[in-house]
């Protein structure tokens, strides 16, 4: 094997380290979501120094000389900006007097943290990374050796058990775990009303796993001739507050793989990626079933893995949802080949992708 010369050894180590060191930025991103930050500067309505950043944060007083810390590597991440005011003083006697000067502000990456809009994603930076998500990718290693017995996942290693039986034993990471999937479709606000021919002519739709039905909600908010049931688990549905319900929107608490109400169309938004093909065959099927074989539907919202066609950064997140269904559930993020297997296997004739709600596509799938 190639010994490495100087010249290359030395950014090797500064390349391999940055990958080790990886999960700073995320658990420091938490922090800050944690500590409200996104929201103190959001609320100062300008750039906020150190000085005024301090006193807005709950935080023990002799932690105050970390923050700093915390602000360079966010700001370093870019999930924060710092900017110098246009004339200031430099104490040269005391370095930190400089730092002290600088004001922090907000990047469209934080601003999607900002907690009263739609597009909010915080539930999700907190609920990736609780723990319990966070512990399964410990056991990979065992995992793939086959060290502990059949579990079909890291996670069942982990926890032993699925994790949506996870969800229902342990109420507080359930609401966390509903709370990110709700915030992941938020921003499908945005794009919903350039949909309008894909739901034009359907009456009524089955959100199949839709969750605590934001997704379901946004559809009927933009098009109200529609009729949404949402359909998941009991314990997702159970104890939605009544108001969730409306004259166009109702839930059914029950499991997919039994039964689907029959509709013009089913949505199917990030549930197929949980799944292993065999059992997306399922679910499918009974879609196939649950629908018209004349004008009926399925749409799917999930990614599509198209390796030479996209940035690599997209690539990159994609790969990561993948090895994140691999870790916690049977599933996998699938290429356009992979998901055109799946539909045909299932009985359906034709499909349209249409890659519009960033990292995922709509797929309209046809019997
Ligand atoms: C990744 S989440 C997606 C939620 C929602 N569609 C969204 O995008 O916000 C997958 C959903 O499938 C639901 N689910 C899992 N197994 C199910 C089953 N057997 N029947 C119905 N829903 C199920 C989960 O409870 C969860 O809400």
């Amino acid at each position: 094997m190639d010994v490495l010369r100087g010249s290359e050894l030395f950014p090797a180590q500064s390349d391999l380290y940055r990958h080790v060191f990886n999960y700073i930025s995320s658990m420091s991103l938490k922090c800050a979501v944690e500590l409200g930050i996104p929201d103190i500067i959001h609320n100062h309505g300008q750039p906020i120094t150190l000085s005024d950043l301090v006193p807005a944060l709950e935080i023990h007083p002799s932690k105050t000389s970390s923050v700093h810390r915390l602000m360079c590597l966010l700001v370093h991440s870019g999930f924060f900006s710092a900017t110098r005011p246009a004339v200031h003083h430099i104490n040269h006697k005391d370095g930190d007097h400089e730092d002290e000067e600088e004001a922090y502000d907000l990047t469209p990456t934080s601003r999607l943290l900002l907690k009263d809009n739609l597009s909010c994603i915080s539930p999700m930076v907190l609920s990736m990374l609780d723990a319990a998500l966070v512990t399964p990718w410990h056991f990979m290693g065992d995992w793939f050796r086959g060290n502990r017995g059949s579990s079909s996942t890291p996670f069942e290693i982990a926890h032993n058990m699925k994790i949506w039986e996870y969800g229902d034993q342990n109420p507080e990471f359930n609401s966390l775990f509903n709370e990110a999937m709700a915030s992941d479709s938020g921003m499908m606000n945005w794009v919903i009303r350039d949909c309008e021919p894909v739901f034009e002519g359907l009456v009524t739709l089955v959100d199949v796993g839709g969750g605590t039905g934001l997704v379901s909600r946004i559809i009927t908010e933009s098009f109200p001739h529609l009729k949404c049931t949402v359909l998941d688990l009991p314990h997702v549905v159970g104890n939605l507050p009544a108001v969730g319900q409306t004259e166009n929107m109702k839930f059914i608490g029950g499991d997919m793989f039994r039964s689907i109400p029959p509709a013009n169309a089913v949505l199917l938004k990030t549930v197929l990626h949980s799944w292993s093909d065999d059992k997306c065959l399922e679910i499918l099927k009974k879609c196939r079933g649950a629908i018209p074989s004349d004008g009926g539907k399925v749409i799917i919202i999930d990614a599509v893995i198209n390796r030479n066609k996209e940035e690599h950064q997209v690539t990159e997140v994609k790969l990561f949802l993948d090895m994140l269904m691999m870790v916690m559930t049977t599933g996998r993020e699938r290429s356009e080949k992979q998901w055109k297997k799946l539909f045909l296997e299932a009985g359906f004739r034709s499909y349209k992708i249409t890659p519009i709600f960033g990292l995922r596509s709509l797929i309209e799938v046809f019997p």
